[in-house]
């Protein structure tokens, strides 16, 4: 059987832990995949670098948007990060080229993705994006396809794992803010601008991601309220604690009665007894509440490179067996060309 050959763009925390999975995982892998998934070429900045693996006969391009004309490539996914740059003009000459991609790039989604769904949908070209919401929880599956009959109603969560790991540590009091920052940097979770994780932007990208996959439109970015943890103290979750409140940040979105959306990240207290208060460390959760299904709870490993490497691969393996859903919703026609919901401002 011909494998579906990939080429990855950036070898990075969630590259590098791509090509360890397929390695390491290959018989797995190629047995759902009903093929085996090789990786034909990738792209970094450093060629130079030993990144512990053997990339001989792997080809190599300095450029990643070499990728999406790259003879030998079937699928591209790209692991570069960032809203525009390199990234952007990847997945956009990929798609352009009818090249199916897989991208665990919230940023790139958030800002621009009801144009490169418009793009994918003119081209029927799969673009699919499990790893960019929640690292290992298959939240994009679970609501897209076990929710389809549903109305959602409203969809929140902990959405950014450096956060609630920050939070989490700070609450048992080990460290303090500085520290754990610098700890979750190096175990992979943060983004490379950690600003984003901090402020509330990557929640935000996640939570817009959720919004328009849940109420069926692209939704837009910039009107979302964003606060982040930068401000939040040892004393806050102290007295906190001391009050039976645990402080975690959370996004939240909901249809607006005017038949908008709101959506919003900001720090809360929530209850020390509630389901979501035990969701600690690198742990995400995502709450969905349909009108059928009642409420749905995920959680899981938010970030890191084993949870998102383990995303991209599913989204290869349903690219392998040519199963494929449209980007926002159970009506291809909401790609891009529908206008963005208007939204509630706090
Ligand atoms: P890293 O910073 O660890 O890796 C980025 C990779 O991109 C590096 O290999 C880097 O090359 C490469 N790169 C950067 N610029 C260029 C360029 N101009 N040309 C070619 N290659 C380039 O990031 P992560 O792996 O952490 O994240 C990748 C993506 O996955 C981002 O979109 C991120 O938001 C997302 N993500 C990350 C998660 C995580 O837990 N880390 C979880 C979920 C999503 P070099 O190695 O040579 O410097
Ligand atoms: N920086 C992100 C986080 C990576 O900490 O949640 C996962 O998307």
């Amino acid at each position: 059987v011909a494998p579906l050959r990939v080429g990855v763009a950036g070898l990075g925390t969630v590259g590098a832990g791509l090509l360890k999975l397929l390695r390491d995982n290959a018989e797995v892998v190629a047995a759902r995949a009903g093929r085996p998934v090789e990786v034909a070429a990738v792209s970094a900045r450093d060629r130079g670098r030993d990144r512990g693996f053997d990339l001989r006969g792997v080809r190599w391009h300095d450029d990643p948007v070499a990728l999406a004309a790259d003879p030998d490539v079937d699928a591209v996914v790209e692991l570069i990060g960032g809203s525009e740059g390199p990234a952007r003009r990847l997945v956009e000459a990929s798609l352009r080229a009818g090249r199916p991609v897989v991208t665990a790039n919230k940023a790139l989604l958030a800002v621009h993705g009801a144009a490169l769904a418009e793009v994918a949908a003119a081209k029927g070209v799969p673009l699919a994006f499990e790893a960019a919401v929640a690292g290992g929880i298959p939240a994009i599956k679970a609501l897209r396809e076990g929710l389809a009959a549903n109305r959602i109603g409203r969809v929140a969560g902990i959405l950014n794992g450096t956060c609630n790991y920050i939070l989490t540590t700070m609450r048992e009091g080990k460290r303090g803010f500085a520290e754990v920052l610098a700890e979750a940097q190096r175990l992979g979770y943060a983004e490379a601008d950690p600003s984003f994780d901090i402020d509330g932007v990557d929640a935000a990208h996640k939570l817009a991601i959720l919004a328009a996959l849940c109420f069926g439109r692209p939704v837009d970015f910039a009107a979302v309220h964003v606060e982040g943890i930068r401000d939040v103290s040892a004393l806050d979750i102290a007295l906190a604690e001391e009050l039976g409140y645990r402080i975690k940040l959370l996004g939240i979105a909901s249809q607006a009665g005017d038949g908008g959306v709101s959506a919003r990240v900001h720090p809360c207290m929530v209850p020390a007894a509630s389901p979501i208060a035990h969701v600690e460390g690198v742990f995400n959760a995502v709450v969905a509440e349909g009108d059928f299904a009642g409420r749905l709870v995920l959680e899981g490993r938010g970030a890191g490179a084993g949870p998102t490497a383990s995303a991209v691969a599913a989204d290869l393996i349903d690219l392998a067996r040519g199963r494929h859903a449209p980007v926002w919703g159970a009506d291809s026609s909401l790609g891009g060309s529908a206008p963005a919901l208007p939204m509630e401002r706090h």
